[in-house]
């Protein structure tokens, strides 16, 4: 538009690339008649409004993020091979960060765990690590997950979220501890995005050239220090400015503020799983740093604010599936749930070819069977679309043993236990209370904890008090004090 109101001399057109007749008047029979039928152009603009929304992702649903690129500025080349983590090499890649809970139009500072996503464009093509800012996570059965973002949402009846509903679930798995506790800490309540660390929280399997393997961990430490909000700022600014972070992140580098991040990973030797104290496998439990010091791999810059939020931001489809050669899963059964969800998540949310579009497309390319289907816009010409073909289309045709394989043997199993000496759900929770968080703290968790239990009703209550001495005598019984008016 010029100043004057007029249409720009750079007309808009229809769909099919034709010159739009008008965007202001509809086609009618005379000045106050009837729209005809045969205003194409306005039947086109009512249809497609009608379908411009794509369901919002469940859960992670309130996000935004950025492009930049990953420097591997240090020689990880005994531990992995992954072109991405060689030293010298520099990546393309794009982040989300994001609420678990709240809808796409929630509050950025409601208090909840912030994703922390990942894609890395590589050379042997895309690597998303899909994690958290927190290096835990609340339950170590997939089957739970589900359960989970339910107690967390909303009501069946009145639509509202409620605390009752939360604290059931957790008090009633109480592997949630070590999770619900870093919750209800500092780290619920992160200032900003730019101002929180990543974890990729799971253990991984890097792999090196010579087929040897490892267990990893991934920290991502903010350079911009860490920084929090108090719960009264954090309330205030939910009814100030509900997108918070997502305006903070955009006009931080829109300002050329470009956020970055140090990747530093804990190794532990392939065969040390097996005996290692706790479960090295389970999400509710972190390695020691003693133990596993962090060695440092890279430097991760974001610098590139997105073009276009839905095509570039709501349109990413992260995966925990999204592996490349070097790297691999682990036995952690979260992970291969995870490894299934998304990208079945993604053909509903966004639909079947969603990995063809621009942000979701590999930089390398790609020759995939998965043919045709809704919105196919790549193709392979007039090639074999099968396997084997006789007609020069390559195919691939590995067997053997996995090269980030594990191994396991037994017979099938639902098994709630493990088998490693300090797997019990209270001891990391308990040390983290007690020996990380100082005095404030530890009156903040308390203070925080009393006002998430308001509304909590008997037994729930009752368990929650239980739930909390188990996580540290002392600790619990303050926090039963405060509910009870003490
Ligand atoms: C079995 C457990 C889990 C299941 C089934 C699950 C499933 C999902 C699904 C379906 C989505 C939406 C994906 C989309 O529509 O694009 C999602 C998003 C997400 N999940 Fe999970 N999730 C699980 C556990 C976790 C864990 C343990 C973490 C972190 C360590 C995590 C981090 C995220 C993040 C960061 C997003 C948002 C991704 C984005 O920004 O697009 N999830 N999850």
């Amino acid at each position: 538009m010029s100043k004057s109101g007029n249409p720009s001399p750079v007309a808009s057109t229809t769909g099919a690339g034709a010159p739009a007749p008008s965007d202001r008047n509809s086609l009618t029979v005379g000045a106050d008649g009837p729209i005809v039928l045969h205003d194409v152009h306005f039947l086109e603009q009512m249809a497609h409004f009608n379908r411009e929304k794509v369901p919002e992702r469940q859960p992670h649903a309130k996000g935004s993020g950025a492009f930049g690129v990953f420097k591997a500025t240090e020689d990880v080349s005994r531990y992995t091979k992954a072109a991405v983590f060689q030293q010298g090499g520099s990546t393309e890649m794009l982040a989300r960060f994001s609420t678990v809970a709240g809808e796409a139009g929630s509050p950025d500072t409601w208090r909840d765990v912030r994703g922390f996503a990942l894609r890395f464009y590589t050379g042997e093509g895309n690597y998303d690590l899909v994690g958290n800012n927190t290096p835990i996570f609340f339950v170590r059965d997939p089957m739970k997950f589900p359960h989970f973002i339910r107690s967390q949402k909303r009501l069946p009846d009145s639509g509202l979220r409620d605390s009752h509903m939360q604290w059931d679930f957790w008090t009633s798995n109480p592997e949630s501890a070590h999770q619900v506790t870093y919750l209800m800490g500092e780290r619920g309540l992160p200032r900003t995005w730019r101002h929180m660390n990543g974890y990729g929280s799971h253990t991984y399997m890097w792999v090196n050239a010579r087929g040897e393997k490892s267990w990893v961990k991934y920290h991502f430490h903010t350079q911009q220090g860490m920084e929090f909000f108090s719960n009264a700022e954090a309330a205030v600014m939910s009814g100030q400015d509900a997108d918070f972070h997502r305006r903070d992140l955009f006009e931080a580098i829109a300002r050329g503020e470009f956020p970055s991040w140090v990747l530093s990973v804990q190794v532990m030797p392939y065969a040390a799983a097996k005996t290692y104290r706790f479960n090295p496998f389970d999400l509710t439990k972190t390695w020691s740093h003693k133990d596993y010091p962090l060695i440092r791999v890279g430097t991760m810059t974001l610098n590139r604010n997105p073009e276009n939020f839905f095509a570039q931001i709501e349109q990413a489809a992260f995966s925990p599936g999204n592996t490349v050669p070097g790297i691999g899963l682990s036995p952690d059964k979260m992970l291969l749930g995870r490894a299934f969800a998304y990208n079945d998540a993604q053909r509903n949310r966004i639909g079947t070819n969603f990995h063809q579009l621009p942000v979701n497309k590999p930089r390398v390319p790609v020759n995939s069977y998965m043919f045709d289907g809704h919105m196919a816009y790549e193709h392979s010409g007039n090639a074999p679309v099968y396997v084997p073909n006789s007609g020069g289309r390559p195919w691939t045709d590995t067997t053997g043993a996995a090269e980030d394989g594990w191994e396991a043997d037994g017979a099938l199993v639902r098994n709630a236990y493990t088998l490693h000496a300090e797997d019990d759900d209270f001891g990391q929770p308990g040390a983290l209370v007690r020996e990380v968080f100082n005095d404030a703290q530890r009156s903040n968790l308390v203070d925080t904890v009393a006002g998430a239990l308001r509304g909590v009703r008997s037994p729930v209550l009752e368990r929650a008090f239980d739930y909390w001495k188990s996580v540290d005598t002392q600790l619990g019984a303050r926090i039963e004090s405060k509910v009870r008016g003490g």
